[in-house]
């Protein structure tokens, strides 16, 4: 049995795929939705999913390890970051190499970088008049948006296009490829 904690801070649309996802599948658990806001949309889909929830304040995550601990103690064999918005302490870096990813709104190493989350990149990408945006999927290092790339899909972006237009394109490639992609990162834990 592989365990998922799905860290998510908003809506929470992508951790309710992947969540759907491996819903049938006997080998694979999200034993944990873990936030740092209490009243994220994520919430609501965990309790609709019934699938447990770890919320921390900022205090409790930067300075103390309770949740590397849990997350050892479960023990977790995969982290996977839908939407979450802080950066990832070291000790928990640390605690879990090679074992978190992370889905960023862009094709990086363009529109990554602190403060370069959800609909900011994408108002980003509109105002560099940028003729393809997409996804990227990667592994999780001690700064923002620069571990290793796992994949990336692409989607063309229009010049009469707005951020929401493009928000919806990037979430579609999201939702189509995150939840295989997590899949295929599980697999290779075992090779
Ligand atoms: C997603 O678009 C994800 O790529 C982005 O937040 C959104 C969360 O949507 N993540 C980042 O910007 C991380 N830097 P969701 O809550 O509906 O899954």
């Amino acid at each position: 049995m592989k365990r998922i904690a799905l860290f998510a801070s908003g809506s929470g649309s992508n951790a309710e795929q992947i969540a759907t996802y491996f819903a049938d599948n006997a080998d694979v658990t999200i034993s944990l939705i873990v936030s740092n806001n209490h009243k994220a949309g994520v919430i609501d889909r965990a309790r609709r999913l019934h699938i447990p929830v770890l919320l921390f304040d900022r205090k409790t995550f930067y300075e103390t390890d309770q949740i590397t601990e849990i997350l050892l103690n479960q023990p977790i064999d995969l982290i996977v970051l839908a939407g979450f918005m802080w950066l990832m302490p070291s000790k928990l870096v640390q605690a879990f190499p090679d074992k978190i990813i992370n889905i960023h709104p862009a094709l990086l190493p363009k529109f990554g970088g602190k403060g370069m989350y959800g609909h900011f990149v994408h108002e980003a990408v509109v105002a560099a008049n940028e003729t393809e945006s997409g996804i990227t999927i990667h592994y999780v290092n001690e700064r923002y948006d620069e571990g290793q790339i796992i994949f990336q899909a692409s989607c063309p972006v229009l010049p009469t296009d707005t951020p929401e237009d493009v928000a919806k394109k990037v979430q579609a490639l999201e939702h189509v490829h995150y939840p295989r992609v997590v899949a295929e990162v599980l697999a290779k834990l075992d090779s």
